[in-house]
């Protein structure tokens, strides 16, 4: 079985951009892979200063993927900062990792352009990044176009460790899905918490209808006919619709009769069932955090067995057992 690894950061409220971009392939994989999955408070780190946001943001990204359906029983699910090992082998990589490969990354020069202070942990979050993929010798790792160039640095830092010690790390290959369509926001630009677009999912349900209803859409009378394939309102309809239902609108748009302010509600309401039963867990696992702790301990322990085997390797290759 295929080692399938993703990490998220826990910031921010998870929008349903997050759910179909990255939170529901890892989930819909469990069946079918050895899968590791992650919350990057380390990273987080870098960038959020308050430790209040981050405990906070911690435990709740661990309620969020619980709530949606990962199993912890079924897969390996832990707070990166619980294992030491992932540190110590950051270093150990860092040593072999060029400057130059560093000095190349978008991100940092992306992050620090926005006005996130250019700290060497934030220049060398690619090395913990790569740390993170080959402490687990994964074979795939699935993320979004933006991390495409970290994971291309995790090559480069395993192959050349490889070339320098002797063949130690499996070499990850990224798993990008270009037909994964990215989930528009309000107004139709890539749904992004930095943008101020998003619908969150875990919100009431008052205000989920309102966000809903703000949802920007042309001003093209009733009656005339409508495209829907550059519709923004149509693209989120697709993500929850029943496809007869949807064949209908589509017919609606097409022959003229789609009134945006009724697709809105029906939407809303699509939106309000699907994560229903998500929300209520959500808060029945928020209420009780010492249970969420537990489990996060218990995963933590489980991937901490599978860590030791390779730094033990790692250890012996650079020559640090003695
Ligand atoms: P944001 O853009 O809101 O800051 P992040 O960058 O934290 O979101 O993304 C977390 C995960 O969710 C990543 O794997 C990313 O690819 C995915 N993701 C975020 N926004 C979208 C979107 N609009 N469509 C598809 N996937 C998304
Ligand atoms: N850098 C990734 C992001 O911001 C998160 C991440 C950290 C990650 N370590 C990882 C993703 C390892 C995949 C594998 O989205």
């Amino acid at each position: 079985m295929k080692k399938i690894l993703s990490g998220i950061q826990p910031s921010g409220k998870l929008h349903i951009g997050n759910y179909f971009g990255m939170m529901k392939t890892m989930i819909d994989r469990m069946e079918t892979s050895d899968l590791y999955v992650f919350i990057v408070d380390l990273h987080a780190l870098t960038s959020v200063h308050d430790r209040d946001r981050l405990r906070q943001g911690t435990l709740e990204a661990s309620a969020d993927f619980l709530a949606l359906g990962l199993d912890p029983e079924r897969c390996t699910f832990w707070v990166q900062s619980d294992l030491p090992e992932v540190c110590e082998l950051t270093w150990i990589l860092s040593t072999i990792t060029p400057m130059g490969l560093l000095e190349r990354c978008h991100s940092f020069k992306d992050k620090t352009a926005k006005g996130i202070a250019p700290s060497h942990g934030l220049f060398s979050y690619p090395v913990l990044m790569a740390a993170d993929i080959l402490l687990f010798q994964a074979d795939i790792v699935p993320v979004g176009k933006d991390q495409k160039q970290h994971l291309e640095v995790a090559r480069d830092i395993a192959i050349k460790f490889n070339n320098t010690f002797g063949l130690t790390f499996v070499v990850p290959e990224p798993a990008i899905d270009e037909n994964l369509a990215t989930v528009p926001g309000l107004d139709g630009q890539k749904m992004s918490k930095s943008y101020n677009n998003t619908i969150p999912i875990f919100v009431e349900d008052k205000a989920l209808r309102k966000t809903v209803m703000s949802v920007q859409t042309d001003s093209t009378p009733v009656e005339e006919p409508k495209n829907p394939d550059t519709c923004n309102l149509y693209a989120l309809l697709k993500l929850f619709m029943a496809p007869d239902r949807l064949a209908e609108i589509r017919n609606l748009y097409v022959n003229g009769g789609a009134a945006y302010g009724h697709i809105k509600l029906e939407l809303f309401e699509l939106i309000r069932d699907y994560f229903a039963g998500a929300r209520e867990k959500k808060k029945e696992l928020l209420a009780n955090p010492d249970y969420l702790r537990q489990v996060l301990a218990s995963g933590a322990d489980k991937a901490r067995r599978k860590a030791i085997v390779t730094l033990d390797l790692v250890r012996d290759r650079v020559g640090l057992k003695y």
